[in-house]
């Protein structure tokens, strides 16, 4: 059965990285003989300019009738379409990869999975102001940390074996010591090695000492910062892609945004978006238990690798290549490979 894809395009530089992408999940898609089907649909500014809404009913029945969402980048309006999508559909695990590249100018050698919880937190939007005060409610729930805790748990065991739960619970004891004390509980007697960090002191060490950790389990906001300082040890954030994880749906995009100030020039780094294909195509695999899907994530992997090595880089880490020369070059590696 094909693969149904709900594809948003997204702003800015989202369109021009959104090509790249479906061109190589298009070659990829011949060489594994998979068979999909993409619908296009708006999402953020571009739409709340044309059609008054940045989350049009039918991009949201458009992921509802389709096995996995992919978007690019979104502007202004990233609470009223992403924030809400991860709520709408109850997104609660974001996961982010981070990774260096041999042939990416990088700070250090950094390989972590970021575990963000997704709907809860300061993003939970519940702000108002009274007066002359502003507020805004900090939502940590006992089962939002469980079933978090749990994805971490898994990814953990699958690689390194050693988790850190990161938070600020000696300041927010209720909150933040509500999801430390339940991660703990979660992580426990499962044969991993479970540390602790204050977000603060963790921001110091992933850039000092970024050896030291493997799987990073935090609360939505500490993630959404954390995640941004990791992807620049490795590089830049041309490289970082993303998966928002619930029950039913899933809907993959860079960690970045739409890059306003180089859009429409052709220049945006694709790596990002062609490694979310990789990370979507990885994920139905193992939904469907499909090897062949894996197989191709993992040729992927290896085609990207190939192609930085080979210089294949655009401006923003001092390469010369255009955003559509990017693909090519993977689309040869793959071929080659
Ligand atoms: P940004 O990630 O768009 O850009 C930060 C810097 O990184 C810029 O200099 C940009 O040119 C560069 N950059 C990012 N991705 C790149 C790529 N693929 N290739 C080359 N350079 C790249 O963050 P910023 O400027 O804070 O936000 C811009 C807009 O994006 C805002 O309107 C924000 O709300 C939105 N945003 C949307 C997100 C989403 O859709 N999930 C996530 C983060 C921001
Ligand atoms: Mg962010």
């Amino acid at each position: 059965m094909a693969i149904r894809i709900a594809w948003m395009k997204g702003d800015g530089i989202g369109p021009e990285i959104s090509e790249a992408a479906l061109s190589v999940l298009d070659e990829l898609s011949r060489m594994y003989s998979i068979t999909y089907e993409v619908k296009f649909y708006d999402l953020g500014d571009e739409s709340l300019l044309k059609r008054g809404t940045a989350l049009p009913q039918d991009t949201i029945d458009g992921i509802s009738s389709s096995d996995v969402a992919v978007k690019g980048p979104v502007g202004e309006s990233a609470l009223e379409s992403i924030v809400a999508l991860r709520q709408r559909f109850d997104l609660f695990a974001n996961i982010r990869p981070v990774r260096s590249y041999k042939g990416v100018p990088h700070l250090k050698e950094i390989d972590v999975v970021i575990v963000r919880e997704n709907t809860e937190d300061l993003y939970k939007g519940i702000e108002f102001t009274a007066g002359k005060a502003a507020f805004a409610l900090k939502v940590i729930t006992e089962e939002g940390t469980r079933r978090i805790a749990r994805v971490a748990a898994q990814y953990a065991y699958n690689r390194r074996k050693l988790v850190t739960v990161v938070h600020k619970a000696n300041v927010l004891r209720a909150s933040d010591g509500l999801f430390r004390r339940v991660s703990m509980e979660e992580l426990k007697g499962l044969g991993l090695q479970v540390n602790e960090r204050y977000v603060d002191a963790m921001a110091m060490a992933l850039i000092r000492d970024p050896e030291n950790y493997d799987v990073l389990l935090t609360p939505n906001m500490y993630g959404d910062i954390l995640s941004d300082e990791a992807a620049q040890i490795a590089g830049g954030l041309g490289f970082a892609p993303s998966a928002n994880i619930g029950e039913k749906h899933s809907l993959f995009e860079p960690v970045h945004g739409s890059a306003p100030d180089i859009a429409g020039k052709g220049i945006a780094n694709p790596y990002s978006m062609i490694l979310v294909v990789g990370m979507m195509l990885n994920h139905i695999g193992v939904r469907q238990n499909d090897k062949r899907l894996a197989e191709a994530s993992l040729r992927l992997e290896r085609a990207v690798e190939n192609a930085i090595s080979n210089g294949s880089l655009t401006p923003d880490v001092g390469g010369k290549k255009k955003t559509l020369d990017v693909a090519k070059d993977i689309i040869s590696a793959l071929r080659s490979s």
